[in-house]
């Protein structure tokens, strides 16, 4: 059964909006466990536009299920995630400008960097994730590298408008699950799902996780609201008494 791992960055987008405190995303995995998460996920970026490193050591400390760190593959990332010792360290790329992760890692020709890279991560005993787009060439590489799992990238099958496109991009993920089976890997899927789209993938077997944040962050904020607003106007009605 795949299990659905929540990922809380957009959470913590709302409150840097405002540089505020509230909404906390510590909270926000308390509640997404609460629905049923089977992980909680966050991306510690460079410039620490949403998750900071309080947000990092704090769902550490309080996860209930297991935390998912997702970061690029850098020294500093590295050895937050030694210090921190998530379940699973996922390497994404990043770029300043982006803004959200585009697309998956480029490993070929840098296996050897990789590898480096997550050796004293998988000594630790931290799962690994490799985010990619579902390539064979990159699936092979990240087979090389030795990573246990791989989570591949579901942007561009999310983003198709039309149908045909639609289809040609998932039949391009179902071989990729297929091809990352046959080399041992382990498989998520992350980016762009929502509960529309998540229906195509509800037959195809050993999928592992399914990392979505921005559909049910944004379904929250409208299921949510009647009753946030209920609850200030019943503040506002007590004023009368
Ligand atoms: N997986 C990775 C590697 C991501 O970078 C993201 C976006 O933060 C997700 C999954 C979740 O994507 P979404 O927010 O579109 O559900």
């Amino acid at each position: 059964m795949p299990k659905l791992v929540v990922n809380v960055d957009h959470i913590a987008t709302i409150r840097q909006a405002r540089l505020a405190r509230e909404p906390d995303p510590v909270q926000a995995a308390f509640l997404a466990e609460l629905g049923g998460a089977e992980g909680i996920i966050v991306h510690l970026r460079e410039d620490r536009r949403h998750i900071n490193d309080r947000d990092v050591e704090l769902i550490g400390k309080t996860v209930q299920t297991n935390l998912h760190l997702e970061m690029a593959a850098t020294e500093e990332m590295q050895s937050i995630a030694l210090a921190r010792e998530p379940y699973m360290v996922c390497l994404v790329p990043e770029k300043r400008q982006e803004l959200t992760t585009e697309g998956g890692l480029n490993l070929v020709g840098q296996e050897q960097r990789f590898k480096e890279f997550l050796e004293p991560i998988q000594a630790r005993g931290i799962h690994s994730s490799l985010f990619i787009d579902a390539e064979p060439h990159q699936i092979r590489a990240a087979s090389e590298i030795g990573a246990e799992f791989i989570e591949i990238h579901t942007g561009h099958f999310a983003d198709a408008l039309r149908e045909d496109e639609r289809g040609v991009q998932l039949q391009r993920i179902l071989e990729g699950i297929t091809a990352a089976g046959e080399l041992g890997l382990k498989v998520n899927l992350g980016h762009g799902l929502n509960y529309t789209n998540i229906k195509a993938f509800a037959r195809v077997p050993s999928i592992r996780e399914y990392s979505i944040g921005h559909s049910i962050v944004a379904r929250a904020s409208l299921t949510g609201l009647e009753q946030a607003v209920r609850d200030m106007v019943g503040i506002i009605r007590t004023f009368a008494d």
